[in-house]
C-alpha cells in the first residue's frame, strides 16, 4: 500500500517584528491541517521558519543597535519558542541564514544562470523598502505602495534578471487546467486577471552589495547578493534537501503552501515560474487566507495595532484560542478582531453548546447511573435521525476541513452538538428517570 503524503508550509516570517495574531493564525491553521492529515493516515511534513535577509532586517537590526546576525538570532528565537507554546507540531524550523539553505540557494541560482534564464541588465523602478520589491507605475495607488501607503523611492541600477516573462503563457495554462492550484477561487481569478492583463516583467533577482550586503552572495558575481524573495521562496525546497534528498522525493508532490493574500504575487507568479525554470513540477496547492483587521485596518507591526497571541492564550486558554481562530475566519476572507467577538464565540459555542452538552451528559451519567456509561437502549426514529446527523456531520467535517474550510467544517460539527442538545431537551431524561 502506498502511503499518501502531505507537505504543509507557512510563510517564513520576517524577523523585523515580533510575532502577532496574524502570524499565529497562519501557523495554527497550518498546524490544524498537519494534524488533520496525520489523523487521516497520511505522512505529514510541516515546515515553518524565519526569513532573515534583506534591507528591512538590516534596518531593524540597526535600530536595535545589534549586528544583523545577532538580531536575527534573537527574533528568530522568539518565533521558535512561541510555537511550542501554541502547540504547533511542525517537523522542521528553517532559517534563511542556515548554511545549508544558503548553499542550496547558490546552487539553484547557478543552475538557472547556466540554463540561460538569468541575465544582466539595467532597470529603474519604484522601490518599496517595506515590501522589498519594485512596483510598476500601474501597481501604485496614488503614487503610494498599496500595502504600506508610503511613497516608494525611484532606484535605477544594474542588476540580474530572471526571465519570468518566458513562463507566463505556461503559468496561465497551468492555472486554467488546474482549478484548485490557487484556492479559494477569488485569488485564482485575481492571478488569472493579472496574467491576462499584459506582459509580465522579468524579475530583478539581485541587489548590489554597495547598497545591501546582508544576503546570499550570487555564485556568478560576488558584487551582488540575491533578492530576498528569490532566496526566501527556495526555503520550501531547501528544507526538503533539494535536489535529491529523500524528503524531496517523498513530499514535494504533495506540497501545500499556506499564505495570506499580502504575498499572493510572489507565491502565485514568481514561485511557479522559478520552479519551472528549475525543471521541477509546481506545488500542488497554494492556499490563501485573508487578513485579520482591527477596526477595518490590517493588523501589522508597521501600523502599530497588533494583538499579542500569548496574552489571549493566557487569558482564555489554548484550546479556546485555537478554536476561535479556526472557527471565526471564513477561508479567504478578512475577519475583524475584537475581544468582544472572541468572548462571544467562546461563550456561545464552547461554554453554551459544547460545554453544556458535556456537563449535562456527565452530570446525568453520575446522577442516574452511578458514573458508569449505561448500555445503549433500543433505538427508535429519534435515535436513527441522530445517527444520520452524526454520520453527515462527520463526512461534511472531513470534506471541508481537508480543503482549509475550517469555519464551515466546525459549523458542520456544531450542527451535531446542537442536535444532541436538542435531543436531550426533547427526551428529557430527568422525567424518564422519574418514571423509571
Ligand atoms: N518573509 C515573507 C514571506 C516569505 S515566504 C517565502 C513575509 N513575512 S511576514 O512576516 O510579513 O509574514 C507575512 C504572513 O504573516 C502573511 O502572509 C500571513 O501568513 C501572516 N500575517 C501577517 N499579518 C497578518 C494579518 N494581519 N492577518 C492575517 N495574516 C497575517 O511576508
Amino acid at each position: 500500500m502506498t502511503v499518501e503524503r502531505f507537505y504543509i508550509t507557512t510563510p517564513i516570517y520576517y524577523v523585523n517584528a515580533r510575532p502577532h495574531l496574524g502570524h499565529a493564525h497562519t501557523t495554527i491553521l497550518a498546524d490544524a491541517m498537519a494534524r488533520f492529515n496525520r489523523l487521516m493516515g497520511r505522512e505529514v511534513h510541516f515546515l515553518t521558519g524565519t526569513d532573515e535577509h534583506g534591507d528591512k532586517i538590516v534596518k531593524a537590526a540597526q535600530a536595535a543597535g545589534k549586528s544583523p546576525q545577532e538580531y536575527c538570532d534573537e527574533i528568530s528565537g522568539i518565533f521558535k519558542t512561541l510555537w511550542p507554546e501554541l502547540d504547533i507540531s511542525n517537523n522542521q524550523f528553517i532559517r534563511t541564514t542556515d548554511p545549508e539553505h544558503k548553499r542550496l540557494v547558490q546552487k539553484a541560482l547557478q543552475q538557472v544562470y547556466d540554463s540561460g534564464d538569468i541575465y544582466f541588465g539595467e532597470y529603474g523602478g519604484h522601490y518599496c523598502f517595506g515590501c522589498e520589491r519594485f512596483y510598476t507605475e500601474k501597481e501604485l495607488v496614488d503614487g503610494l505602495c498599496p500595502d504600506h501607503k508610503t511613497k516608494p523611492e525611484y532606484i535605477a541600477e544594474k542588476n540580474y534578471f530572471f526571465r519570468m516573462k518566458k513562463y507566463q503563457a505556461w503559468l496561465l495554462e497551468h492555472i486554467k487546467a488546474n482549478p484548485e492550484f490557487i484556492r479559494p477561487e477569488q485569488y485564482r481569478a485575481e492571478v488569472v486577471a493579472l496574467l491576462e492583463s499584459g506582459e509580465l516583467e522579468d524579475l530583478c533577482i539581485s541587489r548590489p552589495k554597495s547598497r545591501l550586503d546582508w544576503g546570499v552572495e550570487l555564485p556568478f558575481d560576488t558584487d551582488y547578493v540575491a533578492y530576498v524573495w528569490f532566496d526566501a521562496l527556495l526555503n520550501y525546497l531547501t528544507a526538503l534537501g533539494w535536489p535529491d534528498g529523500q524528503k524531496m522525493r517523498d513530499f514535494w508532490p504533495g506540497a501545500n503552501h499556506l499564505i495570506a493574500k499580502d504575498i499572493l504575487k510572489p507565491h502565485a507568479v514568481f514561485w511557479p515560474t522559478m520552479l519551472k525554470a528549475m525543471g521541477l513540477e509546481p506545488f500542488q496547492h497554494l492556499n490563501v487566507h485573508g487578513y485579520w483587521l482591527v477596526k477595518d485596518t490590517k493588523m501589522s507591526k508597521s501600523l502599530g495595532n497588533v494583538v499579542e497571541p500569548l496574552s489571549l492564550k493566557d487569558k482564555y486558554g489554548l484550546s479556546g484560542f485555537r478554536y476561535f481562530l479556526l472557527r471565526e475566519v471564513t477561508f479567504g476572507y478578512d475577519s475583524s478582531f475584537s475581544e468582544e467577538s472572541f468572548c462571544g464565540r467562546f461563550n456561545s459555542d464552547l461554554a453554551n453548546d459544547l460545554g453544556n452538552l458535556f456537563s449535562r451528559s456527565l452530570a446525568m451519567t453520575h446522577k442516574y447511573f452511578g458514573g458508569s456509561i449505561p448500555q445503549a437502549g433500543l433505538g427508535g426514529p429519534d435515535e436513527e435521525e441522530l445517527q444520520l446527523m452524526a454520520r453527515e456531520a462527520c463526512l461534511n467535517y472531513q470534506r471541508l476541513f481537508g480543503r482549509f474550510q475550517t469555519a464551515k467544517a466546525l459549523d458542520a460539527l456544531w450542527e451535531l452538538v446542537r442536535g444532541l442538545n436538542k435531543y436531550i431537551d426533547t427526551q428529557a431524561p430527568w422525567s424518564l428517570h422519574k418514571e423509571n
